[in-house]
């Protein structure tokens, strides 16, 4: 029986939901949860049309056709959706994270260059990350105490998975804001297929974020962007769901008729 859950992430993914055509992710190469076993140090350059075709299967599905899933299930999930503000063990599978990835990749993408590049950082291979941030905390702030950086260092051990999702530009007549915007688009796609798998997302970037050197340091180029350290796993403290009362946004929302 499909949760309120698979609906989501079959609309995020372009699958009519509730059909069989999305066994087909999991039954090819990926396992459900608990199944399968991440290496714990392994870093993972993904990308959609080397690795999630070949492990998964091209999808079927057509996206905007058939669908049958409830809208107020998907806008449920959307609205309720927040930033875990503690994340823990156990870590979304493989095939969790072929799922999120895909679900991104399914993100509104102006001419389809595909601009987004994801990085899976798995168990110790989130020190990669933690001794490039604290390296360039330590070339930003030379006087930083040594509290102070091996706080940076730590900061990737606030969740079991870590997804660096950056944008590379293809330069041409795709303006590079909206090729940024297509990689944000898609970020949030995977925040909300984790949450409809169960898993608590924070999305995170800081100054390190925009250091060439963390880029090296991850296997990016220098002119690459990182749009998100989008940080996985259970939630061991919920964030809370915003409110709108519908006197805040009175400045920011105007119909004109
Ligand atoms: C591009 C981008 C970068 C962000 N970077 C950070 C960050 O470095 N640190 C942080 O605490 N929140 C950051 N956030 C905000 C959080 O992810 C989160 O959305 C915000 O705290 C609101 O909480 P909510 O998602 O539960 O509504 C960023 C959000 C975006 C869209």
């Amino acid at each position: 029986m499909l949760s309120e859950f698979d609906n989501v992430l079959d609309m995020l993914c372009g699958f009519p939901a509730g059909k069989p055509e999305r066994e087909g992710i999991f039954a090819n190469g990926f396992s459900s949860r608990g199944e399968d076993t991440p290496r714990a140090d392994s870093v993972t350059i993904v990308n959609l049309s080397n690795i999630l075709v070949r492990k998964l299967g091209k999808p079927t599905g057509q996206a905007n056709q058939g669908h049958n899933f409830m809208p107020n299930q998907v806008l449920s999930a959307i609205t309720n959706r927040t930033s875990a503000r503690q994340l823990a063990l156990p870590s979304p599978t493989r095939g969790h994270i072929a799922s999120i990835i895909q679900a991104g990749m399914s993100a509104p993408d102006h001419g389809r260059l595909q601009p987004w590049r994801f990085i899976v950082l798995e168990g110790a291979a989130r020190g990669i990350l933690g001794e490039a941030m604290a390296e360039s905390l330590q070339s930003r702030t030379p006087d930083a105490s040594s509290a102070r950086i091996n706080a940076e260092r730590n900061k990737p051990n606030r969740a079991p998975t870590i997804i660096v999702v950056a944008a590379r530009i293809t330069p041409g007549k795709i303006p590079e804001v909206e090729q940024l915007l297509a990689v944000g688009a898609a970020t949030q796609n995977m925040c909300l297929a984790a949450h409809a798998l169960g898993f608590g997302t924070m999305w995170k970037t800081g100054a390190a974020a925009y250091d060439s050197k963390v880029k090296l340091a991850l296997g990016l180029r220098e002119d690459d962007h990182i749009v998100a350290f989008l940080y996985l796993g259970t939630v061991a403290l919920p964030g809370v769901p915003r409110r709108f009362n519908g006197s805040d946004e009175g400045d920011k929302i105007r119909f004109i008729n």
